[in-house]
């Protein structure tokens, strides 16, 4: 399918900030073994690659407000649209050499997530959607895995660390799901975990305590590909709560099962 006008611009804007970001991501290979280590630098490259994105989708659709991990909000004229937006989530694994990061960008209008994008530049993957027209990665559509029960399964979560999130609360939540299913993965990007889900490669994401700029566009990817997202309560009210729980239908409802009981 070819990408929409506004896919294009969201698609432009990533190729310009990221190929900045593989330029950094290759220098912090070389960094890890520097005594200061590469965490500055880390910060430097997360926000240049914001700075970029916000000035070109600023230039491409003006007047959008935005909300983005590291200059949060600024105020747009146009109070209608909202870009939900993560230069680079999954940061501890880039500042470790692990090609495992994303951009994450989301549109909202008027409160409703309508587009979405998580590039993955170490694998070069663009996944896409836009609400209704369904869920892409490059060009091909996305669907949920169609594994029906969680022995077949291999979900994905997100793990407090130190100084963060309830520990006792995660683990508990852990022994529950690895009783039940056939793998238990973490890969450190909320936003590539989402996408993962939307391409069937996992078959359940739940992760407490995260952003809104870590999930915005994961969530419709997965919503787009057939899949179900809801917070822990199996309400509609991720981005504010902070908690997440993304499936397909059947896998959803066992995992929501698990996970509360
Ligand atoms: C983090 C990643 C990670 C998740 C954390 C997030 P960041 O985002 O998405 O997978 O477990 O909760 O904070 O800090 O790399 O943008």
């Amino acid at each position: 399918m070819p990408a929409s006008a506004l896919m294009n611009v969201m698609i432009n804007a990533t190729r310009k900030a990221s190929r900045r970001l593989i330029r950094d991501f290759n220098e912090v290979e070389q960094l890890q073994v520097s005594v200061k280590g590469p965490s500055d630098f880390v910060t430097q490259a997360d926000l240049a690659c914001e700075k970029t994105l916000f000035e070109e989708l600023s230039k491409a659709r003006e007047g959008y407000g935005f909300l983005m991990e590291e200059q949060g909000t600024i105020q747009g004229s146009d109070k209608t649209h909202r870009w939900i937006i993560d230069p680079l989530d999954g940061t501890t694994n880039f500042l470790h050499g692990i090609p495992l990061f994303a951009i994450s960008i989301a549109l909202e209008r008027d409160g409703e997530l309508v587009a979405a994008l998580v590039y993955n530049p170490a694998m070069d993957e663009f996944y896409t959607a836009e609400r209704g027209k369904g869920a892409f990665l490059n060009d091909r559509r996305l669907r949920v895995a169609g594994r029906k029960t969680l022995s077949q399964s291999v979900v994905v979560t997100g793990i407090p660390h130190r100084g963060r999130g309830n520990h006792d609360q995660q683990l508990q939540e852990q022994r529950a799901v690895m009783q039940e299913v056939s793998g238990v993965r973490r890969t450190g990007s909320a936003a590539l975990d989402l996408a993962w889900v939307a391409s069937g490669r996992f078959d359940a994401y739940w992760e407490r305590g995260i952003q809104a700029w870590d999930m915005a566009a994961g969530i419709l990817l997965v919503r787009e590909a057939g899949g179900m997202v809801t917070d822990m309560d199996g309400k509609d009210d991720m981005l504010k709560k902070g908690d997440i729980l993304a499936a397909s239908v059947p896998i959803h409802k066992s995992m929501y099962k698990t996970l509360t009981k």
